[in-house]
């Protein structure tokens, strides 16, 4: 027995990982597990070959499940021998100490799957299944003990924005369960169309489940016009009650939880159309449901009833996200309900919302999930808390003895530029390749044991503003979302980037048998050639003077940003970008210590209209001697145009000059403002 064995809690230099480099043949199991040790002789099955269900609970529909597209056999058989796959429920099994792990044996006259529950006999399956070679029909010797990191590994797919049918959700699951993911969170209501029958609100799916526009940026920057169902080119659909039961079935035996989201009090704006008594203003448009209106109250709790008939999940999500709150400000019912209540401010009326909501859920034994948000004017008593606008939610959350689900948008937020945008179907911005996905770390290290131990684990976003097909949905999920997988599942000393890397390249062509449609990460380019390298030049490391301040929400190196040598990447959140906003824009002056003949100055500016970012329309380029008298070196102007791009130009002088002190201004467009941002001033 060659021995590569793992358990988290021995010291990780000692042992080898089931898929670490090494000079033996490797066991390619994703996500890696805990431990796995190769044993001597692989089983090989034949026509003879059973499947021993060995405990009567054992559910046969999620044994077939989860041998979905095997090559194995399904004959069946109770009684134990050789030549059998061993199913065996044990719910006193000690090793692993984990509902959802399970031990897997594979030797020359049987394979051995043990596990305390049908979760975990599900994923003993599928790391067996990864180890079985169809052509040679054999599965390769191992002995495995294997438990999750931990308990909620999940993916979002935002229906709203695009309708997705059964079978696409069912198909995502397929893949999403193989890997040992466990939630899937659905994100069925949103402005751009509400997803779920609800009786007692026909509205709901006779009109606000459809739109004009099938391109949603089309319909977001136009009328954002709801229609009939009927209406000619209606966009739009809606799971029915059948629908729902339908995927519930297949979830389960896939053994995993959807989890709904209805969203409040913002992001309504759909059932507000459809039931605009329920808004501040009673008027098409508003996002913010009125909180002083006890209609809004009766309203949301029976879409709630419906919604905890509908999904068994113990959480339900309440989104919770980006109110505008503005209407509350001026609405009687909602002042009157701030005196009422004794709220001191509008955040504190939002949470007056989330805590009634959260007593009705937990009236009827369902707990609350909301974005961090729910954060703002206090806390509902046992409210889990997903941390999305960075890692703050969720340290908040658990110091204040809250659950929390980890899922900034930095690192899990899967609907961002997955490549060199250039090369990309267009996406709502940002950067975010594989690699930055799988470095993820979802624990902080500064918290305590108990704080740390309060963190469910971690979630990918697919937000569907900019992917409107299924195609496109799956290029976007697959392969990153497998790194999500990976962080949930294998404790950290078993990770390795390289093994993931290689192991990816190879499901990938799987995937693509199977009918998926993944990016294909062999002809990944990767990250701006420009941020690669460290840059010397002659103002690199000189002190920046700012004339006028930088943007403080996107300070990247602070003073030294803009002189440190290091160019940005193809997004602006790399820290590498400083930001600059408001009227008075770029406007900085660089000394370089004593006077010295320069032949160049040049700054790169990066434009992507969709989160408002732009190329200034002005550079201004100066030097001086002394540092107060300035010559002109150069005045650039430059047209704005709106496009769907990502652009990066730079300004810059040539010339010949001597001086000391060099001043570089950068004026926004009047019709746009919105933000610039700059990586580095070059002077050679
Ligand atoms: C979110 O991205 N608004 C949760
Ligand atoms: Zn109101």
């Amino acid at each position: 027995m060659k021995k590569y064995s793992f358990y988290g809690f021995i010291l990780s230099s000692l042992l080898f990982s089931c898929s670490a480099e090494q000079n033996m043949p490797q066991v390619n199991i994703t996500p890696v597990p805990l431990s796995c040790t190769q044993s001597d002789g692989n089983f090989e099955w034949n026509s003879k070959t059973r499947i021993c269900i060995a405990s009567p609970q054992i559910n046969r529909g999620m044994v077939e499940a989860a041998l979905q597209d095997s090559p194995l056999p399904r004959e069946f058989t109770q009684d134990a021998g050789n030549n059998m796959i061993v199913l065996q429920l044990d719910s006193t099994l000690q090793q692993p100490q984990s509902e959802e792990g399970y031990t897997l044996q594979v030797s020359p006259k049987r394979v051995t799957i043990k596990a305390r529950s049908q979760a975990g006999l599900f994923y003993g399956l599928q790391s067996m299944k990864q180890i079985t070679d169809p052509v040679a029909s054999h599965i390769q010797g191992v002995d495995i003990t294997d438990a999750p990191r931990f308990p909620y590994r999940g993916i979002m797919l935002d229906v709203s924005r695009h309708f997705r049918s059964v079978d696409f959700v069912k198909k995502q699951i397929d893949l999403l369960s193989s890997y040992k993911m466990n939630r899937l969170h659905l994100h069925l209501t949103d402005a751009a169309g509400w997803r779920l029958e609800i009786e007692k609100y026909p509205r709901l799916t006779e009109y606000a489940a459809w739109r004009k526009q099938a391109i949603w940026k089309d319909w977001w920057n136009g009328k954002r016009e709801l229609c009939e169902k009927d209406f000619p080119d209606a966009y739009g659909g809606f799971y029915t009650k059948e629908d729902i039961a339908e995927l519930l079935e297949y979830a389960a035996l896939h053994q995993m939880t959807i989890i709904p989201e209805i969203e409040m009090p913002s992001h309504s704006e759909e059932v507000l159309a459809a039931y605009p008594e329920l808004s501040c203003t009673h008027k098409v448009g508003a996002a913010d449901f009125c909180v002083g209106n006890e209609k809004t109250f009766e309203f949301l709790e029976n879409v709630l009833s419906e919604v905890i008939e509908m999904f068994p999940s113990e959480y339900i999500h309440i989104g919770g996200d980006e109110a505008g709150k503005a209407a509350w400000k001026t609405c009687s019912l909602c002042k009157k309900r701030m005196k009422d209540e004794n709220l001191t401010s509008v955040d504190e009326l939002q949470s007056y919302l989330i805590h009634r909501i959260e007593k009705f859920l937990n009236s009827k034994g369902r707990k609350l999930l909301g974005w961090d948000e729910i954060l703002e004017g206090g806390l509902a008593p046992n409210a889990t808390v997903m941390s999305w606008r960075g890692e703050e939610g969720g340290i908040k959350a658990v110091r204040a003895g809250h659950h929390a689900i980890m899922t900034p948008g930095e690192f899990c937020y899967l609907d961002g530029y997955q490549d060199a945008p250039y090369s990309q179907p267009e996406a709502i911005g940002g950067y975010l390749p594989l690699n930055k996905v799988y470095s993820y770390e979802p624990v902080p290290d500064s918290l305590s044991i108990e704080e740390k131990n309060l963190f469910l684990g971690v979630q990918g976003n697919v937000w569907t503003e900019y992917i409107p097909t299924d195609e496109h949905m799956e290029y976007m999920l697959y392969p990153r979302a497998i790194a999500i997988a990976e962080i949930g599942w294998t404790i950290p000393e078993n990770k390795s980037w390289n093994s993931f890397y290689e192991r990816i390249l190879k499901e990938t062509a799987q995937w693509k048998l199977q009918g998926y449609s993944p990016f294909e990460i062999s002809e990944e380019i990767g990250n701006r050639p420009e941020a690669l390298d460290t840059l010397a030049h002659l103002a690199a490391g000189k002190k920046v003077t700012f004339n006028k301040p930088y943007w403080k929400n996107y300070p990247a190196n602070g003073e030294l940003t803009l002189t440190d040598g290091l160019r940005g990447g193809w997004n602006y959140n790399d820290k590498r970008w400083i930001g600059f906003v408001g009227d008075d824009r770029m406007d900085v002056t660089i000394d370089l210590e004593e006077v010295k003949d320069i032949h160049s100055v040049s700054a790169t500016f990066m434009q992507i209209c969709g989160p408002w970012v732009f190329f200034p329309t002005k550079v201004i380029i100066s030097g001086s001697t002394n540092g107060k008298d300035f010559q002109t070196l150069t005045e650039i102007d430059h047209k704005v145009v709106k496009d769907d791009l990502v652009s990066f130009k730079d300004f810059g002088w040539k010339g010949d000059a001597s001086v000391r002190y060099i001043r570089y201004q950068a004026q926004p467009d009047k019709t746009y403002g919105g933000v610039q941002f700059v990586d580095e001033i070059v002077v050679e």
